[in-house]
């Protein structure tokens, strides 16, 4: 699944026309990338979530998923400020009781570990996987994993006052079927939303979330500059032929 909804409010006024996944990173709309990427990890059929406000200017650039050889689903968000595990719930129809990988659509990162990952979660009988990136500095503007010596995770806390750790998780999760059980228990945040988070921490409490690693990794929706540097990256990146 692709999560493309939202409102964008923090890079509004790019986003009080155009869908932020809409938006241009170097030489392609910004929902290219996670579309790849899923490609890359070898799924077949792809569910994407919108905004009521924007479904169609998603239908009209991606259609049936075809030319980038996958098929595509549709889902509306008729709350875009529900959060992240309320889009996820829109996902249990599509996953017929089967595993789920999960992709934020501004999301743009180094593929090649997730084909490997989800290889390895087709074993695993229960849990959920997450990526994390090392971050220069400890960041206060995203999920924030603490982890032991032993890699194993300890808490993840959203945009912490006081982070734990430099590791950010990133918007890119594998769960098992129970999942949609897992966020029918979830209260919405201070922030009104479903957060991911806490949905990940009841994994957590369960002993049964695993963390990856990605090289690099980039929310190119997070702010004005993160979407400039993911301009800059993305095409110094293709001109390497690294993407
Ligand atoms: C969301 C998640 C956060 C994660 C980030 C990654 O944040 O809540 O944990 O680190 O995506 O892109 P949001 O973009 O909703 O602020």
């Amino acid at each position: 699944m692709i999560l493309a909804g939202g409102l964008a409010t923090r890079l509004r006024p790019l986003t009080l026309v155009t869908n932020k996944h809409l938006l241009p990173v170097y030489n392609k709309p910004m929902i290219f990338y996670a579309i790849e990427s899923m490609v890359k990890a070898g799924l077949k059929e792809v569910l994407l979530s919108t905004s009521p406000d924007h479904s169609g200017d998603f239908a009209n650039l991606l259609k049936d998923g075809q030319e980038f050889g996958l098929k595509l689903y549709y889902v509306v968000q008729q709350n875009p400020k529900g959060g992240i595990a309320d889009a996820i719930s829109l996902a249990k129809e599509f996953a017929r009781g089967d595993k789920l990988l999960v992709i934020l659509g501004d999301n743009i990162f180094d593929a090649k570990k997730l084909k490997s990952a989800v290889i390895k979660f087709k074993n695993i009988k229960k849990g959920a996987l997450i990526f994390g990136v090392e971050m220069p500095t400890e960041s206060k503007q995203y999920g924030v994993v603490e982890i032991d010596a032993h890699g194993k995770v300890l808490s993840i806390e959203e945009k912490p006052e006081h982070p734990k750790s430099n590791i950010a998780q990133t918007g890119i999760y594998i769960y098992d079927e129970r999942v949609f059980d897992f966020i029918s228990g979830l209260k919405p945040s201070a922030r009104g939303e479903l957060e991911v988070t806490d949905l990940n921490n009841s994994y957590v409490r369960e002993g049964t979330l695993i963390c990856e690693f990605l090289n690099w990794w980039i929310d190119a929706g997070a702010s004005y500059d993160e979407l400039l540097r993911a301009n800059n990256l993305v095409a110094e990146k293709v001109k390497k032929g690294e993407l």
